[in-house]
């Protein structure tokens, strides 16, 4: 078959949405061609790579195609936006933990109209994100009784107090609520049980725990420790940080730690960045003095006009050992300071742990932390510290199918002191001006990025960049406008599985999935994809213990415009169901699906619903949702729900 049969044309003319999407308008056969190269695609050359690649054809129309090769056996449910959560028939959904229910065992109950500090310590957090389960006890692989560690990402603030608007919530917004709010950022430790095939909250667990922003102290270890632009009032050391921001996706490790990834700092801090001497440094992180929150007018170290160093403090990967409740989680230098959507780690054949991880910004990068030392299996102690030394890598994907992974080293390169680099820690803590000097591959919004435990392949996940222009698009990031989003398949020199080498500079790419309508002519998808199986803004990602890819979504303010609720699709990553994505799961209206995370015997998935409600004009009073407690005068409340097979099987299969 020749490559012009493969994505022929009149594909790209057989749409009814161009002219309502005008934004996505790059031809498949041109992406294919940015990355395959022209003169291969007219000669056929790697038709058979292609092949392989794209699991042997693309989704021309949106229609069920009659013989469906996916491996997944559930009936898919339809787009849409309504009030409630939705999940393939033969399978339950249930609201396992919801802001404000019990962590700590003397938590009292939850009330919307009197929200303290006090009590949303010991309460769950708002908008939960990134969830992992970590199986009792530690090192076991027990699917019936866990930790559940669940990031709060950040505060809906018209949603959480009555007689706000998202117009003048911050205007409005008091002291005593701010505080509240501080306390509902951060994250959760919930230890979970399975019983007659429903998941509890075991409440009076001692190992329950919350972590905020306003509460708990961490420490910094790694090369940027105790520098000077980490030094504070609060904390002349520089050595030691109270709370954490923004914790969005995350991962844990080989040792049983969890990391949790501190995002979008720069939308707390008040005050002129121009008045600080790192104004540039500031600007180049989205710090311009228009903050999304109050804070800075009642905390003074969120005023960078008081406390200049504070916004150096966050940005970083955080570490923490989930089986001792009083165990002082870390922040890791070493792995870079920048919006972190996650961090995914993975032992390589020689024993060095390789962390993925993403900055979450629109022409951002994607970027590997590669360990020093190696993992100890026998050993969890000796595993404690080996994220503080090691080697941050940024990628530069090329045209020709290569990825080149760059070394962030303090003396290498452009890295010198003459570029106002002058130790290993200048380069960390600005290490997005670092990754610019490198010309690393600017990207459409890194967001998860996951290695498929069967295969070894590593897929990166960008979830859209709608400020993309014309002239800049590449092979990697194919579309101009790109709203929708796509996924990129990495595979590390040595194939995949066992001989996989994740600490090697060099690897291949590929594009796994463009998402979208197919009808928009620019899409990738396997071959059958249906009118429901189409999804955009890809976000976070989990794998089942099959190697099948389950993708949840956030399409933000672009959900009515693409007239679904966000959700889970899942789809195999090989074979002919290869990128056949199909929809199992929906949000209620206004949220985003986030935090996708299986049990290990692939029984489970849990799955955070965070800001249901936040559509345009809806408020505490007045909210488009009451889910899930559908109570007057009930707020709508973020929630991790449980889904499990009705007859106890593995999900999908
Ligand atoms: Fe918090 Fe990148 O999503
Ligand atoms: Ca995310
Ligand atoms: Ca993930
Ligand atoms: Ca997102």
């Amino acid at each position: 078959m020749s490559l012009v049969d493969m994505y022929p044309p009149t594909f790209v003319k057989d749409s009814d949405d161009i002219g309502s999407n005008p934004t996505l308008n790059t031809p498949i056969h041109v992406i294919i061609e940015r990355r395959y190269g022209r003169r291969d695609i007219l000669r056929g050359a790697t038709a058979a790579s292609l092949l392989s690649l794209f699991g042997g054809g693309l989704a021309g129309r949106a229609a069920v195609a009659a013989d469906n090769p996916s491996t997944l056996t559930f009936e898919e449910i339809e787009h849409g936006i309504d009030e409630t959560h939705h999940v393939a028939k033969g399978y339950a959904a249930d609201v396992l933990i919801r802001w404000g229910d019990k962590v700590s065992p003397d938590a009292p109950d939850f009330n919307p109209l009197q929200l303290t500090a006090a009590a949303q310590e010991k309460q769950f957090g708002h908008n939960c994100d990134f969830i992992t389960y970590m199986p009792l006890p530690q090192g076991s692989t027990n699917s019936e009784s866990g930790l559940l560690c669940v990031n709060h990402e950040y505060t809906s603030t018209p949603l959480m107090f009555t007689g706000m608007t998202a117009d003048d919530a911050q205007d409005k917004i008091g002291k005593e609520q701010v505080e509240v709010e501080q306390a509902a950022h951060g994250h959760s430790v919930v230890e979970v049980r399975k019983e007659g095939g429903k998941w509890q909250v075991v409440t009076d667990s001692p190992l329950n725990r919350r972590i905020s922003l306003s509460a708990t102290k961490m420490k910094v270890s790694g090369p940027a420790a105790g520098h000077d632009r980490l030094k504070t009032g609060e904390d002349p050391s520089g050595t030691e940080v109270v709370g954490t921001l923004n914790n969005c996706a995350g991962g844990s490790t080989p040792w049983g730690t969890v990391l949790i990834a501190e995002e979008n700092f720069h939308q707390y801090f008040s005050g002129d960045p121009a008045k600080t001497d790192q104004a540039d440094s500031y600007k180049r992180y989205g710090l311009v003095g228009e903050p999304e929150y109050a804070w800075g007018k009642f905390v003074g170290r969120f005023n960078v006009e008081g406390e200049p160093n504070e916004p150096n403090r966050f940005g970083w990967i955080v570490e923490y050992d989930p089986y001792d409740a009083a165990s002082t989680p870390v922040k890791r230098t070493a792995i870079g300071r920048f919006k972190h959507e996650g961090a995914t780690t993975v032992v390589n054949k020689d024993g060095r742990v390789v962390l993925y991880t993403g900055d979450d910004e629109r022409f951002d990068y994607v970027y590997k932390f590669v360990t020093a030392g190696t993992y100890n299996p026998n050993d969890r102690a000796a595993n404690m510290n080996l994220l503080d030394e090691g080697t941050l890598y940024v990628a530069k994907f090329l045209e020709d199918g290569k990825v080149q992974w760059l070394p962030m080293v303090h003396g290498e390169g452009m890295l010198t002191a003459e570029n106002g680099f002058s130790s290993q820690a200048d380069i960390l803590i600005e290490a997005r001006r670092a990754a610019d000097l490198l010309e690393a591959t600017p990207m459409d919004r890194p967001e998860d990025i996951e290695v498929n435990p069967v295969t070894g392949s590593v897929y990166a996940v960008m979830t859209n960049n709608s400020r993309r222009k014309p002239d800049q698009i590449d092979a990697a990031n194919p579309r101009f406008e790109n709203t929708a989003g796509n996924i990129i398949e990495i595979t590390p020199p040595g194939g995949t599985g066992k001989d996989a080498d994740h600490a090697a500079t060099e690897g291949t790419w590929a594009h796994f999935l463009i998402a979208g309508n197919p009808t928009w002519g620019s899409t990738l998808y396997g071959k059958g994809t249906s009118s429901n199986g189409w999804l955009s803004c890809p976000d976070n990602v989990a794998f089942d213990n099959k190697g099948r890819l389950w993708i949840a979504s956030d399409q933000g303010a672009s959900q009515s415009k693409f007239k679904t609720g966000d959700g889970v699709w899942a789809c195999d990553t090989t074979g002919d169901g290869r990128a056949l994505t199909k929809m199992f799961f929906r949000v209620p209206t206004g949220a985003e699906m986030c935090g996708p995370a299986f049990t290990p015997d692939s029984k489970t998935l849990f799955v955070s619903v965070q800001h249901p409600g936040e559509d345009k004009d809806s408020t505490f009073d007045k909210p488009s949702t009451r889910w899930p407690d559908f109570a007057e005068g009930v707020p709508p409340r973020p929630s991790v729900v449980a889904i499990t097979k009705e007859d106890g099987g593995e999900i999908g299969a």
